[in-house]
């Protein structure tokens, strides 16, 4: 029977790339989504992909959610935390509802989602966790505090789950995507993008999904048991750590 994967914020820019790569790899695969319908029917009609809405930021929502997914399809094997959103502003008019928002989407979520597919995996003595994280956690972003505050913590987590994850036989790794094109990146200003990222980036270009689908492929097999605790950095050069 294949493995299954739970890929939340799967209907979307670099999710969705995750839960096709997935599945083409013959993985079982549900996206979770928390807003957009249209675009999550248009996902599960092009892709065969099942999709379900919840909200990753609140505990409860991740429980019944992923509950009904074991119930329905079986123990998640593979759960990739990807599920993220931005509220960019300069500090000084950065709102509590900004910070709130992004810390509860991009960093509680990892908590929420992780916490009842953990002690599964360790009974069952497999599991592959993959957090996005980003470029942004690694090195600071202006307009970002909350973003960077919230991916930074990302990968703190990772590495002290890891820890606990390796003699079960549960792996937990980041991906660090650099500036992908993305609704997320192209909703950034034109002029910023062309004058203050563009030009950092030595490969010249934005990334593809695609991209970053396929080193979250390589990193939840059977065979990269041995690789947990790592931070993937997948930017086209612009931060090399
Ligand atoms: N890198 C370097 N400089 C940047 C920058 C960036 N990412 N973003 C803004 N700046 C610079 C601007 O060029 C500008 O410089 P000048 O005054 O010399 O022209 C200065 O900061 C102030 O910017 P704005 O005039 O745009 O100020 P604002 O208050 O109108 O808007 C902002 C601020 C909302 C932060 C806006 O600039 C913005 O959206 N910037 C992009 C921030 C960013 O990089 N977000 C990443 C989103 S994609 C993502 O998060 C995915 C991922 O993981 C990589």
């Amino acid at each position: 029977m294949s493995r299954i994967a739970v890929v939340t914020g799967g209907t979307r820019g670099i999710g969705a790339a995750i839960a096709t790569a997935l599945k083409d790899a013959g993985y079982k695969v549900i996206a979770s989504y928390a807003g957009n319908d249209e675009a999550a029917t248009n996902f599960k009609a092009q892709t065969g992909i099942e999709v379900m809405k919840w909200d990753v930021g609140d505990f409860g929502a991740c429980e019944t959610a992923l509950k009904k997914i074991e119930n329905d399809f079986g123990p998640v094997d593979i759960l990739i935390n990807n599920a993220g959103i931005t509220r960019d502003a300069m500090f000084h008019k950065m709102t509590p509802e900004n910070w709130n928002a992004v810390i509860n989407t991009n960093l509680n979520s990892l908590f929420n989602m992780t916490r009842p597919v953990w002690e599964g995996m360790r009974e069952r003595g497999f599991g592959r966790v993959v957090c996005i994280s980003s470029i942004n956690g690694q090195k600071g972003q202006m307009g970002q505090a909350n973003y960077s505050a919230a991916k930074a913590g990302d990968i703190g987590f990772v590495k002290a789950l890891a820890q606990e994850g390796a003699k079960k036989g549960i792996t937990v790794n980041a991906v660090c995507p650099g500036y992908i094109g993305t609704e997320m990146v192209r909703a950034i200003p034109q002029d910023v993008l062309d004058k203050a990222i563009l030009p950092h980036i030595p490969v010249g270009r934005l990334g593809e999904p695609e991209e970053i689908a396929k080193c979250v492929l390589f990193l939840v097999g059977d065979d990269a048991g041995f690789i947990t605790g790592s931070t993937i950095s997948a930017n086209g050069g612009q931060y090399m750590l």
